[in-house]
């Protein structure tokens, strides 16, 4: 494959900027051991922390991107307590998630509002990491693939090709995030595969083949080599493991 593998540490409601300063410090220095030319390493701190990793970067202390964990669907005005893509671009961001399977399930955000935010994101010059999966009951009942099908194809609609194979694609099944309980390899190939075929229907090889597909849910720098010996899994969106600088370098410098 030809696809970077990308590491995202979604830090989620934690980490004050003081704390989020510490560690993408220490993050920086951890990542010294590894060779950052073979991976991209993205961190997705709160909103309220992103001016203070954009300042840390600028100094030149990281070798990482950074992005938001949710963005607002609308360009500008009056929607109190949303943050534009505008906001985020002028902030250094490169990725943007959407529809985490926590703004769905607490937040009511639908397959039209994700796919909105999809949109919103691309058109500020954000790349998004579209989250995908199902929860355990639709696994239980052999559905996962329909059902996490059908939310990537929600995302996505009316995106371009040439949108489509920018997308970040993350495939987190709702039973694994933060359980301790991570899908098996197999697994997680099976659907970030069907991800990759469905969107190599939808907008053919060039597309399909350059998409990165990352799987999600309690990843640890023990377990993320087997998953990225899978051939469509090309990284891992990390939640609590990316809270600890030496644990999420390992994960950047993971043995596949
Ligand atoms: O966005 C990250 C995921 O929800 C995974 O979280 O690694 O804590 O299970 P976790």
């Amino acid at each position: 494959t030809t696809r970077t593998p990308l590491m995202a540490g979604n830090w989620k409601m934690n980490l004050d900027w003081k704390q989020g300063l510490a560690l993408v410090e220490e993050l920086g220095e951890q990542l010294k051991e590894v060779d950052t030319t073979k991976v991209e390493t993205v961190v997705l701190p709160p909103f309220v922390d992103l001016r203070t990793v954009q300042v840390a970067v600028d100094a030149g202390k990281l070798p990482i991107a950074y992005g938001s964990q949710d963005i607002s669907a609308h360009e500008s005005g009056a929607y109190t307590g949303e943050v534009s893509g505008a906001m985020l671009s002028a902030l250094g961001c490169t990725y943007a998630a959407v529809g985490h399977s926590e703004r769905r399930q607490y937040h009511g955000e639908t397959e039209e509002v994700t796919n909105a935010k999809v949109k919103a994101a691309f058109a500020s010059g954000l790349v998004p990491i579209l989250c995908v999966g199902e929860p355990l009951e639709e696994r239980k009942a052999g559905k996962h693939v329909e059902y996490t099908l059908a939310q990537l194809e929600g995302g996505i609609e009316g995106i371009t090709a040439e949108q489509a194979a920018k997308i970040v694609i993350a495939y987190e099944p709702v039973w694994a995030i933060g359980t301790g309980e991570v899908a098996t390899p197999d697994d997680a190939q099976e659907v970030c595969s069907a991800i990759r075929e469905a969107l190599r229907a939808m907008h053919g090889d060039t597309v399909a083949d350059a998409v990165r597909v990352l799987y999600g849910g309690s990843v640890k720098s023990s377990n993320v080599g087997e998953l990225m010996q899978r051939a469509d899994v090309d990284g891992a969106l990390v939640g609590g493991a990316s809270l600890k600088a030496e644990e999420f370098a390992k994960i950047a410098g993971f043995q596949g």
